[in-house]
């Protein structure tokens, strides 16, 4: 990895939401500097509407900084359109939501391949591919179940192994024990831990101060801007 084994730069990141008219409404984030070395895991913390989301947002790829230079497994993408950004979204990153965001008439095997038919990996490698990472996260027995008949749990973890069938190098995930019950986020944030162990960079916003404790690090924002930057341990 470049930038001194960074797999994530941010140098005076702004993202300024503007009126219809042009005028400024909110200034989200307001300067953030964050470097974020290969394989670790980052817990993003703070009150409502400090710009968590916003800066989730960018660092996956979604949305782009209205200022200040952006650097992402030694892609600067400041400057990237939609095209560009899309494919290094496709490449590098995996995604994982508080509502789990399965698609209901799918099977959970389908789900899985989804990304890989968007990459347009053919039919038999897309099955052998679901069904190793559906294992991995222990759905083996499952893979012919809707969505709807799976527990939370286990609808999360088919969700952590669609985000990771394309074998990104980070996982993003927001809020993603939010909805699942505490035994439960715990296997969820086990299987974080293992994937983490295995080299995955992940990036974690979260309210629970448990699920921040046991990431290497956490940054707090506060109005825009990283207030608190603190290493666990
Ligand atoms: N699309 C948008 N258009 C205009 N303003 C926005 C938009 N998205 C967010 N904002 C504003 O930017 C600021 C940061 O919002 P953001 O969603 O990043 O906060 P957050 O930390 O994720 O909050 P929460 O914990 O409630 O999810 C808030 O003032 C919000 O109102
Ligand atoms: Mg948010």
């Amino acid at each position: 990895m470049s930038n001194n084994g960074n797999i994530v730069t941010m140098k005076e990141i702004e993202r300024v939401y503007y009126k219809p008219d042009g005028s400024v409404l909110v200034n989200a984030l307001r300067g953030v500097d964050l470097n974020v070395p290969a394989g670790q895991s980052l817990a993003i913390m703070g009150p409502s509407g400090s710009g968590k989301s916003t800066l989730m947002n960018i660092l996956g790829c979604l949305d782009q900084p209205t200022a200040g230079s952006f650097t992402i497994a030694g892609k600067d993408v400041s400057s990237f359109d939609d095209a560009e950004l899309s494919l290094v979204r496709g490449q590098q990153i995996g995604f994982v939501f508080q509502s789990f965001n399965l698609i209901p008439q799918l099977t959970i095997e389908e789900n899985v391949e989804v990304p890989l038919f968007y990459r347009r990996v053919k039919a038999s490698k897309r099955k052998i591919e679901a069904t190793a990472m559906l294992e991995r996260v222990g759905l083996g027995d499952r893979m012919g179940h809707k969505p709807s008949e799976l527990s939370g749990g286990q609808q999360q973890r088919a969700a952590i192994a669609r985000a990771l069938v394309t074998n990104p190098s980070i996982l993003l995930a927001d809020e993603p024990t939010g909805n699942l019950d505490s035994q439960t986020g715990e296997d969820i944030l086990q299987l974080f831990d293992e994937m983490n162990k295995e080299g995955l960079t992940i990036m974690v916003v979260t309210h629970d101060n448990e699920v921040g404790q046991r990431c290497d690090r956490t940054i707090h924002l506060l109005d825009g801007l990283i207030d608190r930057d603190t290493q666990n341990g």
